[in-house]
């Protein structure tokens, strides 16, 4: 099914399959927006705390014997907000789960086909196409105003999605699909997303070069792709302090909490987006950032 975006597409799964009071598991952290279209339809969101090689199993099992979930939303690859990306064996194991307890996966893939190193692993939905909903879209890869996503799945689930979709907006952008089909007619895809990934990789480097030099202090998962790096700052820092010392030094921060369903988990957390600055302004970047942690601590 084609959508504006893949983002309302959260949306449209809040109405088609979730009731107030559902359980939805997101992993901890994960897309800040996500927990707030979970939330707008009642549903009670539970944080899996996110490795660097995916969701944790055991914390995982624990909550499926306290509280099954409707569904679990996950991002793979080259995770939003921390980078990381599922192991092999853990995507294997999320498969069994779902297929176990009867929830569906909500697979996140927008960053897929942005990898910079390292082979693709098979995503959930070859995993378990039975119990997959697969999202992405083209906001990525061609430009988010074109708003075209996508998701792909069980045809009874798209049917309830996709008459939601008509009774919110009648019919989707066809403008925009046509743009996009016309894109990828002309042959223009692949190589946008070679020219991509030859852009973000170099700038991946860069941002992971300079946090290894200037914050040796702080955790991080390095990334295989995507747009974001995310580092976990040591203890006694504030998100309140560190983004006022931080704006100060002409540096904007996101506030981390809201990548947590529980928000106090994300007080020392920093998500750094990579790809829109040049390797010189990254390091200038975390250069401030590492200013502005030594001023919060002294
Ligand atoms: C993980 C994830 N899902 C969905 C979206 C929304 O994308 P779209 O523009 O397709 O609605 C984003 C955008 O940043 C994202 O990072």
């Amino acid at each position: 099914m084609v959508t504006n975006g893949s983002l309302q597409v959260l949306d449209f799964v809040g109405w088609a399959l979730v009731e107030p009071g559902d359980t939805v598991y997101v992993e901890a952290p994960t897309y800040d927006r996500a927990i707030t279209l979970f939330r707008r339809h009642r549903a009670n969101v539970v944080g899996i705390p996110l490795h660097a090689d995916g969701p944790d199993i055991e914390a995982l099992e624990a909550s499926l014997r306290r509280q099954p979930p409707k569904l679990f939303y996950v991002i793979v690859d080259f995770q939003n907000p921390s980078g990381a990306t599922a192991s092999l064996q853990k995507r294997r194991r999320l498969a069994d789960l779902a297929e176990q307890h009867g929830f569906w996966l909500l697979e996140d893939a927008p960053y897929r086909p942005l990898r910079y190193r390292g082979e693709a692993l098979p995503s959930l939905y070859e995993l378990a196409p039975q119990r997959t909903l697969q999202l992405s879209s083209f906001t990525k890869q061609i430009s988010p105003g074109v708003r075209v996503g996508y998701v792909v799945g069980d045809a009874a689930v798209l049917r309830r999605l996709a008459k939601v979709a008509e009774d919110t907006y009648i019919t989707p952008n066809l403008i925009g699909q046509g743009i996009v089909y016309e894109f990828c007619r002309r042959g223009w895809l692949d190589p946008q997303l070679e020219r991509l990934r030859a852009l973000y990789g170099p700038r991946l480097e860069a941002v992971c070069e300079a946090l290894r030099q200037e914050l040796p202090q702080a955790e991080w998962v390095e990334p295989d792709g995507g747009f974001f790096v995310s580092v976990t700052l040591p203890a006694g820092v504030t998100s309140a302090a560190l983004r006022q010392a931080a704006s100060e030094r002409g540096l904007v921060l996101s506030d981390g909490r809201g990548f947590f369903p529980t928000p106090a988990e994300g007080e020392r957390f920093v998500r750094l987006p990579f790809c829109a600055l040049t390797p010189e302004q990254l390091r200038e970047g975390v250069r401030r950032l590492a200013d502005a942690l030594r001023a919060v601590t002294a």
